[in-house]
């Protein structure tokens, strides 16, 4: 289904009249269908929606030494009839777009470096516009926009805004280093530098119930451990540290996410695997373990769908008496969750904001 800002920009179809547009972050797989007579890029930082625009990727494996050596900073590309997409947490490239749409990311930090690398790609003279929901904070999004020319709005309808910047001056090359900000973090007397880039969670300082899920974790644990939804690798970066025999693999749906894992396993002199993945869809790799703080916000509303199927495919993943750790608010409905799917379901620990489940395949 067309999502509300997809609904908006086609309203405004007539826009799209030329070559050589750049689509950042569409909200969903068929907007871009629209424009299938047109030759464009897309720039995807979220990987299900990206597998689901190539429409034949699953699950996409990573080095973290070739995420951090990369130039572009696309981790995959495809081409679906005239359509270029990249999953990337960025993009640097010599060419220079005539016009470029960004759906407006939740967080303001993500929108401000989305906002400098489109004005760094943009031909000058060309137009930046964006789109996003009303309660999304598009009023702000407009002043943001105005530091990088004149802001004009070009629509709204369906509780989202078109706004539209043309950008009358050449903006520097796009750094993605300028963005990354590093934090370090000491549990049970064992340290570690977390980089993170904007948009990833808890960017710039550890979460509570990462925390209490790292003071919890056995020290016991021996063979192959998947850091689900690993955000900026901290809970395996730091497993990693505490057990340097455990063999890690980190998961993420977010470009941005995977990028800042492969840059905090470099701060603390670790290499791992990466897997670009929209839950464990298309992951068929067996683990002893998952460890996670998983994902329960998509969008604006609260949604439990990805958490709900993690489980079920975690339980598929792990071997009998393979373990599944895992800390959530203690007000989600989790015990009940995992208990349909886990034979062992045990509290390890609670606080008044959280609780660390533990479940076992026996
Ligand atoms: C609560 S954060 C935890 C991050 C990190 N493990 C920590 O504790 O700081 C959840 C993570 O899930 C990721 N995520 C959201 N939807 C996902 C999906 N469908 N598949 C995989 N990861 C997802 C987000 O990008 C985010 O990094």
């Amino acid at each position: 289904m067309l999502s509300a800002p997809s609904q908006l920009l086609e309203r405004n179809i007539d826009l799209f009249d030329e070559d050589g547009w750049l689509v950042i972050n569409p909200a969903d797989a068929y907007f871009t269908d629209r424009l299938s007579n047109l030759a464009i890029d897309v720039l995807h930082q979220y990987f299900d929606i990206y597998a689901e625009s190539v429409r034949v990727i699953p699950c996409t494996i990573l080095d973290s030494r070739d995420i951090l050596d990369t130039q572009t900073g696309i981790f995959s590309e495809q081409k679906v009839g005239k359509h270029q997409h990249f999953f990337a947490p960025f993009l640097t490239t010599s060419r220079r777009y005539r016009n470029i749409v960004i759906y407006l990311p939740k967080a303001k930090a993500h929108y401000a470096m989305l906002i400098t690398m489109a004005a760094a790609l943009v031909q000058k003279g060309g137009c930046v516009y964006v789109v996003g929901e009303n309660k999304g904070g598009i009023k702000s999004a407009s002043k943001l926009l105005a530091s990088i020319g004149e802001v004009d709005k070009v629509d709204s309808a369906r509780h989202c805004s078109l706004l539209k910047c043309e950008v009358t001056q050449s903006h520097p090359d796009f750094d993605i280093k300028q963005f990354l900000r590093y934090f370090d973090i000491n549990i049970n007397d064992q340290e570690a530098t977390i980089a993170s880039l904007p948009g990833v969670f808890s960017h710039e300082e550890l979460d509570d119930g990462t925390q209490l899920l790292l003071e919890k974790l056995p020290s016991s644990l021996r063979g192959s451990v998947l850091d689900f939804a690993c955000g900026a690798g901290i809970i395996g970066c730091l497993l990693k540290k505490q057990l340097p025999h455990l063999d890690i693999s980190y998961l993420d749906v977010s470009a941005l996410a995977l990028y800042s894992t492969a840059q905090t396993l470099t701060e603390n002199g670790l290499t791992g695997t990466l897997m670009a993945a929209n839950g464990l869809h298309g992951v068929d790799e067996r683990f002893n373990y998952i460890v996670t703080n998983p994902p329960f916000h998509t969008g604006i509303k609260t949604d439990y769908t990805v958490t709900k199927r993690f489980i079920a495919d975690a339980a598929r993943l792990l071997p009998p008496g393979g373990d599944l750790h895992m800390v959530a608010n203690r007000f989600l409905p989790y015990p009940g969750l995992l208990g349909e799917v886990f034979e062992r379901v045990q509290t390890l620990a609670q606080t008044t904001r959280f609780t660390v489940y533990q479940a076992v395949k026996s």
